[in-house]
């Protein structure tokens, strides 16, 4: 075990680092050195832009950068780029894009872009006090010390909206917050709220220590625990919508009929009241959501947190999406908290990020919020749609067998020979293996 522990290992030049982990962990493996550095970029430019987006990098990770053409949101067309490893996703997200396309596209509208960050404290004294000190000193002088950070901010339209205090100690004890929201513009603006944050608790420190209305036991309960924006964004939201006749949408249902409206509304429904269902739902929105997130140079960890938390915001994890039909028209609507920006953070550093910005006309953050919501529903109307008709195995297995495929080493020939038997037949690893064995063999014989 002893061996295995490295001091300074941040220190060692990035052969080093690659160097120390095959001796120590992989039995000095010659192929796996080699992966290591074919990933390496040959650009030594954009290698070294990599190697400082983070920490002891000794290569890079790729993911496909793929794009989605022909959706039509609030009236535009956007091919969305999308960065993600899964198979079907980017086909499925292009497939919805293309069936809305003549029945109105995408509306989406935004439905707030304000954020909350906390400065968390404990405080044993008297409430009253607390509160009238807050409302009349602390709040302003909050407002006030904060300027030098805000002032860029508010020349752009945004800045702190409101400061309040918050009494938690209901549900623990001594607990209180200075719950402040923000509107950050174009920013994902978590640096911008954080320092704020920690301004508001130097601020309150200070003034509390010369506050002569409190007791020295008062002033010596209170104590900042820490300063954090919320990735809880109920206040930032996006709503993305299709409609559609009824009549429309299930003349488009491969032979069910009037059966497939039931069933679309049937399995939204199951996954509004059905947590382990629920669960796979949004799994499956969040695959729409993060490819484009991440492809923007967003944060997906925080998507997703907001995303999660507000699907359990009635108290029990439910489905994101939902639909209705009234007066013969069908609705299908996401909400989503989304928290992104369009500037700042990678979006001037990653090349790539840039290209993905470019392609959709280097949008505001909102209208960026827009797309995401967009992609997430058209995969989840790409999944349900599948599930109930065709089932999600067709499409999957054809991108597997493409994925057997590849790691068998087919050529060309092979490859349009095995996706024409696979079309009537189910793809497993051994099928692909016995098939694309004969194919070879009788290849052999001919010779
Ligand atoms: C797979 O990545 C996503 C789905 O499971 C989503 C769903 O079930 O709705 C197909």
């Amino acid at each position: 075990m002893k061996n295995k522990i490295v001091e300074g290992f941040s220190k060692f030049s990035k052969e080093e680092k690659t160097e120390w982990l095959l001796n120590t962990y992989t039995q000095k493996e010659e192929n796996i050195k080699e992966i290591v550095k074919k990933y390496l970029n040959s650009y030594e430019e954009l290698q070294k832009l990599h190697d400082e987006f983070a920490e002891n990098t000794i290569t890079n990770f790729y993911l496909p950068f793929s794009v989605a053409p022909n959706f039509l949101i609030n009236g535009q067309v956007y091919a969305i780029p999308m960065a993600i490893e899964e198979s079907s996703v980017v086909a499925a997200a292009s497939k919805a894009a293309k069936f809305w396309l003549d029945k109105g596209g995408f509306k989406t509208t935004i439905l707030g872009t304000k954020k909350t960050g906390h400065v968390h404290f404990t405080f044993k004294g008297n409430k009253e006090k607390l509160r009238l000190f807050f409302e009349n000193h602390l709040k302003d002088k909050l407002f006030l010390e904060s300027i030098h950070i805000t002032k860029n901010m508010q020349s752009r339209g945004g800045g702190i909206l409101a400061i309040d205090l918050i009494d938690k100690t209901a549900e623990l004890e001594n607990y209180f917050q200075i719950h402040a929201q923000f509107d950050t513009i174009n920013a994902m603006g978590a640096n911008f709220i954080n320092s704020c944050l920690e301004q508001f608790a130097k601020t309150f420190k200070k003034e509390i220590a010369k506050e002569t209305q409190f007791s020295e036991e008062e002033k010596n309960s209170f104590s900042i625990i820490m300063c954090i924006l919320s990735n809880y964004t109920p206040e930032c939201m996006v709503r993305a919508e299709v409609s559609c006749s009824v009549e429309v949408l299930n003349a488009n249902a491969r032979g069910l009929n009037e059966e497939y409206v039931h069933k679309f509304i049937q399995a939204i429904k199951i996954a509004e009241i059905e947590p382990y269902r629920a669960a796979t739902h949004n799994k499956g929105i969040m695959n729409g959501v993060d490819s484009v997130v991440i492809a923007t140079g967003n944060d997906f960890r925080a998507v997703e947190a907001s995303a999660h938390a507000y699907a359990c915001k009635d108290g029990k994890y439910a489905s994101l999406t939902h639909c209705e039909v009234e007066n013969g028209i069908f609705r299908f609507w996401l909400d989503l908290p989304l928290a992104v920006g369009t500037v700042g953070g990678l979006t001037k550093l990653h090349p790539l990020v840039k290209v993905a910005l470019k392609i959709l006309g280097d949008p505001s953050a909102t209208k960026l919020m827009e797309i995401i919501a967009v992609a997430g529903l058209a995969q989840n109307f790409g999944a349900i749609n599948a599930m109930i008709t065709t089932g999600i195995q067709q499409g999957h297995m054809k991108m597997h067998l493409f994925n057997i495929l590849l790691e068998l080493k087919a050529t060309e020939e092979e490859k349009i020979k095995m996706v024409d038997f696979f079309k009537t037949e189910t793809v497993s690893y051994n099928k692909v293996i016995e098939i694309l064995s004969g194919l070879r063999n009788n290849a052999t014989k001919q010779l």
